[in-house]
């Protein structure tokens, strides 16, 4: 490959792969504080809550601990890991409606005492376990069009939120609002809409009932798109979102959120090498050092579409790409332009960072990508 021909970035992950091997991811932590100052800029009202699940990285909590972003744990292990890295239990919603007894136990002995819930069975747990703890109530709101549903599982229909908050209040809990999520990878400004209208009528209700509702958590679901040549959507629809937020709710009342992909998407870029290829239909396979069943696991688990580039430049064919296991599952990608790839050439991945090392696997014994943190 004539080095001198690769443009200033390709050469710089050449480097990187040949001083740290592959696979690796390389994680940049500017790209993290862009995420966070854009979020802030654009969503002023809103106070973000880094959902860790997306991409737990040491490296990647310590920044948003640094720029004092506040965090959504889903586990107890996601709530250590962020209290070890200097967070606050004040910081620290545990937003997973459904938790096991010794973690409400667990959160309330550190402190940790805002929680959602989306069920009578999960009150009389968190009343019992964490007595006298802040709760938001998980309501159902359309998730239309969202890449991941996430209201299959979670949330209670918007009719039975006060009288589960009441329930709340009569357990000796703090009923403080609601939560919701409108699917993650979410491309309509029009699921926050309806959400926050939803949201606003749960809020006239519980004040006339005097309940003490002063949190809106508006969870995450803001996109991230697979290319930077893509329209990013984002600037769009957190103008119509802010607007939304400032019409229907009184200035004091506390806007949440918990986004994940968006603030650690765009920060990752994967880097792995050609380890084998073969004929096959009469087209060129080329097998991955990462697959299916690791860094692109995102593809299964987070239903994810990336833009597979090679560090190598010229004519193109379409290909076909496969990880390295031995299960026909750790098939990548089909019908990929790529120029003609040898055993030792990098094919690149940006805009990788969320949901894709979180599920990654060792299946097989194969390593999980090597991380290393770039400025
Ligand atoms: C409760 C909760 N909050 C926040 C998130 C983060 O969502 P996103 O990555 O779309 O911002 C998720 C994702 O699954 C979630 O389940």
């Amino acid at each position: 490959m004539a080095k001198h021909r690769l443009s200033a970035e390709k050469r710089r992950l050449l480097d990187f792969a040949r001083k740290e091997g592959t696979p690796l991811v390389l994680i940049s932590r500017d790209a993290l504080r862009r995420q966070v100052a854009r979020f802030r800029k654009r969503l002023p009202r809103v106070v973000p809550h880094y959902a860790i699940k997306a991409n737990s990285h040491p490296e990647i909590v310590a920044t948003m601990v640094a720029e004092g972003v506040n965090f959504d744990v889903a586990s107890i292990a996601e709530m250590t890991a962020v209290l070890d890295a200097g967070a606050k239990p004040e910081q620290i919603i545990f937003a997973n409606t459904i938790k096991p007894v010794d973690s409400i136990r667990q959160a309330a002995a550190r402190g940790v005492d805002l929680m959602t819930f989306d069920n009578e069975c999960e009150l009389d747990k968190i009343a019992e376990h964490a007595p006298g703890a802040r709760v938001l109530v998980r309501i159902c709101v359309p998730n239309i069009g969202s890449i991941v549903e996430l209201g299959l599982k979670f949330g209670v229909d918007p009719s039975d939120a006060i009288s589960l908050l009441i329930k709340a209040y009569k357990l000796g809990l703090r009923p403080m609002g609601l939560s919701f999520h409108v699917g993650s990878q979410c491309l309509r400004a029009e699921n926050y809409i309806e959400a926050l209208e939803i949201a606003s009528i749960i809020a006239r209700d519980a004040k006339l009932k005097q309940l003490p509702f002063e949190i809106v958590d508006i969870g995450g679901g803001f996109p991230v798109m697979k290319s930077a040549d893509e329209e990013d959507p984002f600037d769009r629809m957190a103008a119509v979102v802010s607007a939304e937020l400032d019409r229907l709710f009184e200035p004091n009342l506390r806007i949440i959120a918990e986004p994940g992909r968006f603030f650690v998407g765009p920060a990752v870029t994967l880097i792995t090498s050609v380890v084998g290829k073969a004929i096959r239909e009469n087209k060129n396979w080329y097998y991955l050092d990462d697959g299916v069943y690791g860094t692109l696991s995102a593809q299964v688990f987070d239903h994810a579409k990336f833009d597979f580039q090679s560090v190598r430049d010229g004519a193109t064919r379409l290909c076909t790409l496969a990880g390295p296991t031995c299960d026909s599952f750790d098939i990548i990608a089909r019908g990929v332009e790529m120029p003609e790839l040898d055993v030792g050439d990098l094919v690149y991945v940006e805009r990788i960072g969320a949901y894709s090392t979180a599920s990654a696997t060792t299946f097989n014994g194969m390593p999980a990508a090597k991380a290393v943190v770039i400025p």
